[in-house]
């Protein structure tokens, strides 16, 4: 077997190795992280905090608004590509690679996330502790009545 199919098969194997932990990678629409934006309703200068950064362009949508950001990326691959894609923005733009489960949380002003249904009551109890507002994109926090939903986004109060 050739390196190229040792190479292919690493490859699989880290997006595959997030789905114990979390969402696939799957880009978020940008329409969805506008929409995010709106309904987190975050100034300039403020902090965003994206569990999950995947490749990095909501990291940018937010640089370009005036927010700060924060993504925090597991998956090796999409960590490079996060750190190139939001190079030119790194005075306010910083990516950490590691589970957002075990990674201590920045400070933050508000949440972004694109997970799965099986990880928002994990999520639930996390933000019960971090006390910030959450935007998710597709999928609802099961049991808690999101303060806005917009464009398939759903805003919730902690
Ligand atoms: C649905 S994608 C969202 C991608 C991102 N919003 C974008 O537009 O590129 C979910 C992302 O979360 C990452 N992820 C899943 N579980 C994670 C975890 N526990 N810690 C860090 N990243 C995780 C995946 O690797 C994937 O990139």
């Amino acid at each position: 077997m050739g390196l190229s199919f040792w190479i292919l098969g690493l490859v699989v194997g880290l997006f595959a190795a997030v789905l114990l932990v979390g969402a696939p990678y799957l880009p978020t629409l940008r329409s969805q992280a506008e929409t995010a934006f709106d309904l987190l309703g975050l100034e300039e200068g403020q902090t965003l905090l994206e569990l999950g950064c995947g490749d990095g362009k909501v990291l940018v949508l937010a640089a370009q608004r005036g927010y700060r950001a924060v993504g925090i990326e597991l998956n090796p691959i999409l960590f490079v590509v996060s750190r190139l894609r939001t190079f030119r923005y790194r005075e306010n733009v910083r990516v950490i690679w590691g589970d957002f489960w075990r990674v201590p949380w920045p400070e933050a002003d508000g949440v972004f996330v694109f997970l799965l249904d099986p990880f928002m009551p994990k999520l639930d109890g996390r933000m019960q502790a971090y006390k910030r507002p959450l935007a998710s994109v597709a999928f609802k926090v099961l049991g808690k009545e999101p303060a806005r939903q917009k464009n398939g986004v759903f805003l919730y109060k902690y």
